[in-house]
């Protein structure tokens, strides 16, 4: 029996393994490359360690990918066969990576929170119970979460800085701006390379509209960002939105060949269809087309990420984001196939089917419906699901882009009363005035 970093028990008598564990997690927090790279170590260390197999299958439940699921129930299979005499947490991961791999993700979230319970120290419950409200569209229940937890802990202990930014999130998306920004501040002075944090942050400037705020906090952080994982592509994504709500385009698009979507850098190359990468590129590609902007062929190898994935519904956020990208490539038959696909999805017995049936696979279809300029059928489809549109995940900001999209489509066949409405709804649920933000100003002059 090893204590890992915050004091918690591991199932292993190596040293090694443990310290190897505490690095893999380390690194994990951080979004640094290397987390892999620990965690086989502590398994070669101890191939017994089954909390630090079942984190292996953590990491491959990460990508959102199905191809990987078979990874992670080979890693649980590993895991469970040497669960003797694992303590309550450890059997309680093995049994969220079970739910998770099945697409359970309220049973998997109850494992986790069960864990947080009795351990509030435990930031890799922690973390992925955040993440999973995240890409479930629940924001109340991702503040709750951390909230509960954050009096367990000693400000001292390793992975603080988590809990800060998890915090922040969390509040910003429950529009808690001004303790979102202080909490996330705060991570980001225990540790500039705390990426969440700085995201956070990021978050609660785009919400305020402070786009040249926004911009001089990325900069003055980018420093930092070096040996990080993909999270670095959101975080240009986010500067490249500031640098769009001010109308500069060409610095979007630089960001974006650049920073964000250069298929030939090592990052890109490493995980060509990574869904939140697919998910900044086509949200810009759309933003920057709606604006008037050419985007050359950039859709293209969109849509050939999009195409090979098709069936693969694991991330509902990303389906219609892959539609975006079909549509714009004119891939009739492939686009027929992503609404089957998510038609079958719907009937499986996991945690997203219903959310396909309601919400995913209506905004997938405007999407394609909008690229066709079929502005009616666009209003008939986003009008009913507009305050579901939650339950796809994401952010805010992130999710602005379908509404945007009801909004134009609204104008475009004539739907005051729709525009109307959706121009009301955007003025109540920012500080900001519709006369600042590029995507509706034009909409509401017109709406007048
Ligand atoms: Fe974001």
């Amino acid at each position: 029996m090893r204590l890992d970093a915050r004091g918690l028990a591991l199932t292993t008598d190596s040293a090694a393994a443990a310290a190897s564990f505490d690095a893999a997690i380390g690194s994990y927090l951080r979004y640094r490359l290397d987390a892999a790279k620990h965690l086989d170590a502590a398994l070669d260390a101890d191939p017994g360690f089954a909390l630090a197999h079942a984190m292996r299958g953590y990491f491959a439940m990460l990508s959102y990918k199905r191809a990987n699921v078979a990874a992670a129930v080979a890693a649980l299979a590993q895991a469970r066969a040497n669960a003797g005499g694992l303590t309550l947490r450890e059997q309680r991961h093995l049994d969220a990576l079970e739910a998770w791999s099945a697409g359970r993700l309220w049973r998997a979230i109850g494992a986790w929170e069960a864990i947080l319970a009795d351990h509030p120290a435990d930031v890799v419950a922690l973390r992925l119970a955040h993440f999973n409200y995240f890409w479930m569209g629940e924001a109340g229940a991702m503040r709750e979460s951390v909230l509960r937890a954050k009096p367990g802990w000693d400000t001292d202990l390793p992975g603080y800085g988590t809990v800060l930014a998890c915090e922040a999130f969390a509040r910003e998306e429950c529009g808690e701006y001004r303790p979102a920004e202080a909490a996330g501040r705060a991570a980001v002075e225990r540790d500039p390379a705390d990426l969440w944090g700085t995201h956070a942050v990021a978050h609660v400037m785009e919400m305020e509209g402070r786009h040249a705020d926004g911009i001089a906090w990325l900069d003055g952080l980018k420093a930092h960002w070096e040996g990080a994982a993909a999270i670095v592509h959101h975080l240009w994504w986010h500067r490249a939105l500031y640098h769009y709500e001010l109308g500069q385009f060409d610095a979007v698009l630089a960001l974006y060949d650049e920073r964000f979507r250069n298929p030939a850098s090592p990052l890109v190359q490493a995980m060509p269809d990574l869904y939140i990468d697919i998910q900044n590129a086509a949200a810009m590609l759309w933003r920057l087309e709606r604006a008037g902007v050419a985007v050359g062929d950039r859709w293209t190898e969109i849509a050939d990420k999009a195409e090979a994935r098709i069936g693969d519904t694991l991330s509902a956020f990303t389906q219609p984001h892959w539609m975006m990208a079909l549509a714009a490539a004119g891939r009739g038959a492939a686009a027929d196939r992503l609404i089957a696909a998510l038609d079958e999805a719907a009937t499986a017995p996991d945690t997203l089917a219903p959310v396909h049936a309601t919400v995913t696979r209506p905004v997938a279809a405007a999407a394609r419906a909008h690229r066709a300029g079929d502005w009616a059928t666009v209003v008939d489809l986003l009008w009913p699901v507009r305050n579901e549109l939650k339950r796809l995940g994401g952010s805010h900001a992130q999710r602005d882009i379908f509404r945007q999209m009801l909004a134009d489509a609204a104008a475009r066949s004539g739907r005051r009363d729709v525009l109307r409405a959706v121009l009301a709804e955007e003025a109540l649920g920012r500080a900001l005035p519709l006369t600042r933000r590029r995507a509706y100003a034009p909409l509401a002059a017109a709406a007048a």
